[in-house]
């Protein structure tokens, strides 16, 4: 495994976003996915998608605690490709059981709190996505974070057992943005409103000029804390 994650990192290193998509596409037919957070990179690779594939592989985890115009790209977003993006839920027995042990804003209360509501919301519904294939794509960029530094184009992910793929690792944010304004691409309003990093509702603020791209996530924890754990694992 490690040797075939490696020729693809190689391979890749060369090729534009959508060529590496377009591969995947083919070599893994039905064994590929990839999570949209509705944010702008992952709009990027939407268009990318709906552009190679009648029924492309996206979905999305649906904390039940996103904003409101999460939902609404979601639906914009199906409409402008006709396609469905799938949408995860958490199991609703463990949100009952942590909601009315811990309480429904738990994540302030404690830094365990907040990784065990981003475990039952977010992690478990995605392990279950992620479940049977073989390419995990996704929207990282080298550019969001001190602790994003080590990322590969392709990555083996030991927690999931996956060969996981960031085909935007190397863009800025002003590529990002170049390539969805180009295009016509519908992206979340809030991103215009201080928001460039979204994630649920109660765990992301607008962030101020000068301030890094995701102080605005878990904003009352210190930095070393905050990853939600869908990204931990990481070797080539
Ligand atoms: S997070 O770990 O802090 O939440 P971030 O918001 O930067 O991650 O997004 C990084 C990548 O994680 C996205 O490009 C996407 O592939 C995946 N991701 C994050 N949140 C979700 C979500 N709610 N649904 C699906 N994928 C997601
Ligand atoms: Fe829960 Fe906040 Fe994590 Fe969303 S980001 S799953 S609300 S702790």
């Amino acid at each position: 495994m490690d040797e075939t994650v490696y020729k693809h990192d190689e391979k890749f290193r060369a090729m534009k976003p959508e060529a590496m998509l377009a591969f995947l596409l083919d070599t893994y037919p039905d064994r590929v996915v990839f999570s949209s957070s509705m944010g702008a990179e992952d709009q990027v690779i939407t268009h990318m998608l709906a552009g190679l594939t009648k029924d492309p592989p996206i979905f999305t985890l649906d904390t039940g605690r996103l904003f409101y115009d999460t939902y609404d790209l979601i639906e914009k977003t199906n409409q402008r490709y006709k396609i469905k993006i799938k949408v995860m839920f958490p199991d609703k027995a463990q949100v009952e059981e942590m909601v009315n042990q811990r309480g429904v804003n738990l994540f302030y209360h404690s830094v365990e709190n907040r990784k065990h509501c981003c475990r039952i919301r977010k992690i478990v519904p995605l392990q279950r996505a992620l479940k049977g294939n073989q390419i995990w794509i996704t929207g990282l960029r080298r550019e969001q974070s001190p602790t994003r530094q080590d990322l590969h184009f392709a990555q083996w992910d030991a927690a999931n057992q996956i060969i996981k793929v960031n085909p935007l690792l190397e863009w800025t944010a002003a590529q990002v943005w170049e390539y969805v304004n180009t295009h016509d691409i519908p992206y979340n309003p809030l991103h215009d409103q201080g928001y460039p990093s979204l994630g649920c509702q109660p765990c992301t603020r607008a962030i101020q000029p000068g301030e890094e791209i995701r102080a605005g996530r878990w904003w009352w924890e210190q930095p070393e804390t905050k990853e939600c754990g869908l990204h931990l694992s990481g070797k080539r």
